[in-house]
């Protein structure tokens, strides 16, 4: 059993998504695109009744392990906001990791599902490797990293809650960690296993003008299409300011290090990375569930030229 995307249909501005967890009971999650002004409220909600109503029957689903989200264009940060107080967490399996999910309180659970290959791919390429995982939500991608062997992870991002995540999600795995203090300079000596709350932006740029600091073999970057919070002082936008970001990650990678880039935002257009050796890895990081137009993410392996 494996999470999966169950089913997707082709209309991306009224979709309705159903997700499958691989926990040890069934649990789906539902998630509903808000219909456009052009169809009928009650349409809708007839469509939306039927669809929970067959996928109950079909798996044979109590309700309380059928969930629904309804997603509808977010500004700045809502999207990671927690929506709800049910605070019940679920363990899910993939590729031998256990992760912590939730179903109801947030709009995303914890994993992204459609990056479930590219998670594959860098606890594959892990083994004693230093690895850094930017922007890393509930570290996911670092679990399955410290899983494959990977030497050292430092996981970095912004938010509490999601970092106080990824702590139960090493503790999920027996695997110990240390809390690095962001405002610091990056030690030249890592721990095995660390968090690091900062503003990836600013401590990037900071950090790649440290001649101390140490490299890394591979890094993961998947930012959020905007940034914008109190503790940052100017907007981040993935499209305006990739190019400076994916320069200071290459300034921390080993000579011969891999950075792997990737965005869900669409239309994205990378820009010219001089001197860089840039492959679009896309297809080779979508799984069968996700492979349809349109690509849920694009991804790029970026190496010195
Ligand atoms: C697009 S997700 C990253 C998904 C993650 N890489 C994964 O594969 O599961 C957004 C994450 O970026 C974090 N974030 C947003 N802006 C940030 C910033 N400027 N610095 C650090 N983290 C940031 C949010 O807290 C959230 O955890």
């Amino acid at each position: 059993m494996t999470n999966y995307r169950l089913y997707d249909n082709d209309l991306p501005e009224y979709a309705v998504a159903v997700d499958i967890y691989a926990t040890p009971e069934l649990h789906v999650v539902v998630q509903e695109y808000a219909p456009p002004k052009t169809i009928e409220p009650a349409t809708a909600e007839r469509r939306l009744r039927n669809a929970l109503q067959v996928i109950q029957q079909v798996l044979a689903l109590p309700m309380d392990r059928l969930h629904y989200k309804l997603r509808k264009a977010q500004k700045g940060t809502a999207q990671y906001q927690k929506q709800g107080e049910h605070e019940r967490y679920h363990v899910v399996s993939e590729h031998g990791c256990k992760l912590w999910a939730n179903f109801d309180d947030y709009l995303d659970t914890g994993l992204f599902l459609d990056h479930r290959p590219i998670r594959q791919r860098l606890q594959k390429e892990a083994r004693n490797k230093r690895f850094l995982n930017l922007f890393c939500y509930t570290g996911s991608a670092s679990i399955h990293a410290a899983v494959g062997g990977a030497d050292h992870t430092l996981s970095v991002d912004m938010s509490n809650t999601y970092l106080d995540w990824l702590g139960q999600n090493f503790d999920l795995n027996n695997i110990p960690f240390t809390e690095l203090d962001g405002r610091a300079p990056l030690p030249s000596r890592l721990p095995p296993h660390a968090t690091l709350r900062a503003d990836c932006v600013e401590w990037l740029a900071r950090t790649a003008q440290d001649d101390r600091a140490p490299k890394f073999d591979i890094i993961f970057c998947d930012p959020p299409t905007f940034s914008n919070s109190k503790k940052m002082d100017e907007s981040w936008d993935i499209q305006r300011d990739h190019v400076a970001l994916i320069g200071d990650a290459m300034q921390l990678l080993t000579p011969g290090g891999v950075l792997y880039f990737s965005t869900n935002r669409q239309r994205f257009k990378l820009d010219a990375l001089e001197g860089l050796k840039v492959e679009d890895i896309t297809l080779q990081t979508l799984g069968e569930d996700y492979k349809r137009p349109p690509a849920p993410h694009r991804a790029w392996r970026i190496t010195r030229g």
